[in-house]
């Protein structure tokens, strides 16, 4: 089943919040989600603990030593496998990248989430090039004021895309609920609409997000973890 796994070496960039995101819609729909937090700080498994997320979410902490075995793990459990890693650029980076099927690459509007995201996207540019590894991987545009035009979003997206870096066409708008989801546990589909702004925008994106994000995923990930290890490739 397939490995999705949120990456940015810049901190702050939206990856535990767009990993929830997607945890929340992908289960809402009826599949099983396991969160592999890659995060010493733990942000997810916080999260998990506050509130619970429902039967079909669960959270395993895992670090460089157990991520290859807990990802075998969580793919003889079934459904989605969703990876939140912390912002280090080292070898536990460089091993869920290679776990991957799919990388997503959070980045907001700023320089310097770009630059974070440019540093994964050399990782991978490294392990094609020097381990034949080619990993299918998107930027996702964060944080965006839902008030930004189309045409600002579609220059951004342009830009991009005349680097050869795809990028999902639904971004993720900054949304107090998102926010609240984050801090207050639980799924953004359990969320009282009255106490929350936008609650039905929000989920609206969540939707849109998740359709996105599972048209790319393969029909059937023919991969298995006996011909898929982790290459062994140095992060600088
Ligand atoms: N779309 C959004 N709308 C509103 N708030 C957001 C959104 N995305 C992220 N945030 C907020 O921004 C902060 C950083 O987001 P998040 O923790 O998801 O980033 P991260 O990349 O996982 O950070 P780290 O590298 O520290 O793990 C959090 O307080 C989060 O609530
Ligand atoms: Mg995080």
């Amino acid at each position: 089943m397939p490995v999705i796994t949120f990456a940015n070496t810049k901190g702050g960039a939206g990856k535990t919040t767009a990993a929830l995101i997607l945890a929340g819609e992908l289960s809402r729909r009826g599949n099983r989600v396991t969160i592999l937090d890659a995060d010493p700080r733990g942000w997810i498994s916080r999260w998990h603990a506050i509130a619970g997320a429902g039967s079909l979410i669960s959270v395993v902490a895992v670090n460089e030593e157990t991520i290859e075995t807990a990802t075998a793990k969580a793919k003889k459990r079934g459904g989605y496998i969703l990876v939140d890693l912390p912002s280090s650029h080292d070898a536990l980076l460089a091993k869920a990248v290679g776990l991957a099927d799919h990388v997503m690459i959070p980045v907001q509007g700023c320089a310097m989430d770009a630059h974070g995201g440019a540093e994964v996207l050399e990782l991978l540019k490294e392990l094609a090039d020097k381990c034949d590894v080619r990993i299918p991987h998107s930027i996702v545009l964060t944080r965006v004021n839902a008030a930004v035009t189309t045409r600002a979003l579609q220059a951004a997206k342009d830009f991009l895309a005349a680097r050869g870096i795809s990028t999902l066409s639904t971004a993720i708008a900054e949304r107090a609920a998102y926010r609240d989801v984050f801090d207050k546990g639980g799924l953004l589909q359990s969320m009282n609409p009255a106490e929350v702004s936008n609650l039905s925008k929000a989920l609206e994106n969540a939707a849109r997000l998740a359709d996105e994000i599972v048209a790319l995923m393969p029909q059937k990930t023919v991969r298995t973890t006996a011909t898929r290890k982790a290459p062994v490739a140095k992060a600088a």
